[in-house]
């Protein structure tokens, strides 16, 4: 068990890439930390760090309050499965999984049982006496998981560790770390890109970009207030939806202008004080897919949109239409000006609006929509950063510092 810490964490490639920048968080005693971002961000690199397999260009991690920055990767007690794991080709399932217990001279009776316990839990039992070249990719995938399970670290780091599986046996090991971790409380970092992995297992939720920390709370947390419009975007899915709108409205009344017209928003400056700054200018105002439906919704706003996309999932549906502009009259929806594929509009962003199975669309026939702006989110234009639930300090500029 083990409290790991970073502080400042920075690397820099000699190429000049800035891979992890300033990165400061703690990860608490048996916390399971799920790190995510996009393609490039800098996760393996913050793993690697930790593990001691990259050195750091400026500041430090600490284990359990030691400064290991400078630790050899074997002192610092952490198991590690890479993103592209390696197993050795010349030993069985059973030697690749018992091989950390051989080179710290576990009892060969305990560490066999080890290895026998994992591989029944992993699924691996009937296939001990294979090489791995004899196995699938995600037979292989689950073998780098209990060659770094046996041993029972002080941390593990897991890089997309069931990227792998197909998507059955994926719910099924997914289940079986979260077991696995309610039983051991080994403190985890877990790299991943499926937004379900993150939300599910996840005690809290890191989302790094470009190298830099822009939020780190529970799923609920993120997904309910995101700090600025980056991690709006990038938590739930499909994506939240945006627009810049104009703000009007008096008194406590806020309206917000979105494809030609003046919608008010119910209760938006009760929620949001911060927002009557921003009358007489523009927002950037985010919708989930989820907030609508068909239309009828008592209370929302109501649009006609043409689909240009239509995904069925069995029991809802995504319709994908254009977004609504913010100044421009809403759309009339003529059947000649229905794109015939959507790469002809490649350049306007699309809208995605989640709907039940019920809902009759077609592709290029008009729909109306309803849009609860009880949802909306909004984000400063500028900065990106969130418009406050709570004005914090009553300041002309727009709040906040950065977030992290
Ligand atoms: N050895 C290296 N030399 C130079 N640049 C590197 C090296 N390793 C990684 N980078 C760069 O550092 C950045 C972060 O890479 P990293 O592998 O940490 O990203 P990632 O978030 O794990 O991405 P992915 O999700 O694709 O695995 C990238 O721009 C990458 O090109
Ligand atoms: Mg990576």
């Amino acid at each position: 068990m083990a409290v790991v810490r970073l502080k400042n964490l920075t690397k820099v490639f000699p190429g000049g890439t800035t891979a992890v920048d300033d990165l400061s968080l703690t990860i608490a005693d048996g916390e399971f930390l799920v790190l995510v971002g996009p393609s490039g961000c800098g996760k393996s690199t913050v793993l690697r760090m930790i593990a001691g397999l990259e050195d750091v260009s400026g500041g430090n991690v600490l284990i359990d309050g030691d400064t290991v920055t400078d630790w050899p990767p074997k002192m610092r007690d952490i198991a590690m499965v890479f993103q592209n794991y390696a197993l050795y080709p010349h030993m069985t399932v059973q030697q690749n999984m018992g091989f950390a217990l051989k080179l710290r001279h576990v009892d060969k009776a305990e560490a066999q049982q080890k290895v026998n316990d994992t591989a029944a839990l992993l699924g691996l039992s009937a296939l001990l006496e294979r090489k791995p070249v004899a196995l699938s990719g995600g037979q292989r995938q689950r073998v780098a998981m209990g060659r770094a399970m046996v041993r029972q670290p002080r941390v593990f780091l897991l890089d997309e560790p069931l990227s792998n599986l197909d998507a059955k046996l994926r719910v099924s090991m997914r289940a079986e770390l979260a077991r696995l971790h309610q039983r051991y409380r080994i403190t985890t970092v877990y790299v991943t890109h499926d937004q379900v992995e993150a939300m599910t297992l996840g005690d809290r939720i890191a989302v790094l970009d470009r190298g830099k920390l822009q939020q780190i709370g529970t799923p609920d947390e993120l997904y309910r207030a995101p700090a600025n419009r980056f991690v709006a975007g990038f938590m739930g899915s499909p994506s939240m939806n945006f627009a810049t709108v104009g703000v009007g409205g008096e008194d406590d009344r806020l309206t917000v202008t979105l494809a030609g017209r003046e919608l008010t928003v119910p209760g938006a400056l009760r929620r949001r004080p911060g927002l009557a700054r921003y009358r007489g200018s523009t927002v950037v105002m985010g919708l989930r897919p989820a907030a609508f439906a068909a239309s009828g919704t008592t209370g929302a706003a109501e649009f006609e949109v043409v689909p240009l996309g239509v995904e069925s999932l069995g029991d809802e549906k995504h319709v994908l239409f254009e977004a609504p502009a913010a100044g421009s009259s809403a759309r009339t929806a003529g059947a000649e000006d229905v794109p015939l594929t959507v790469d002809d509009t490649a350049a306007t962003p699309l809208w995605t609006a989640k709907v039940t199975q019920h809902v009759d669309l077609a592709i290029g026939h008009p729909v109306t929509l309803a849009a609860d702006l009880r949802e909306a989110y909004f984000f400063d234009p500028a900065s990106g950063l969130a418009v406050p639930e709570e004005e914090a300090v009553a300041s002309p500029e727009p709040a906040g510092a950065a977030a992290g």
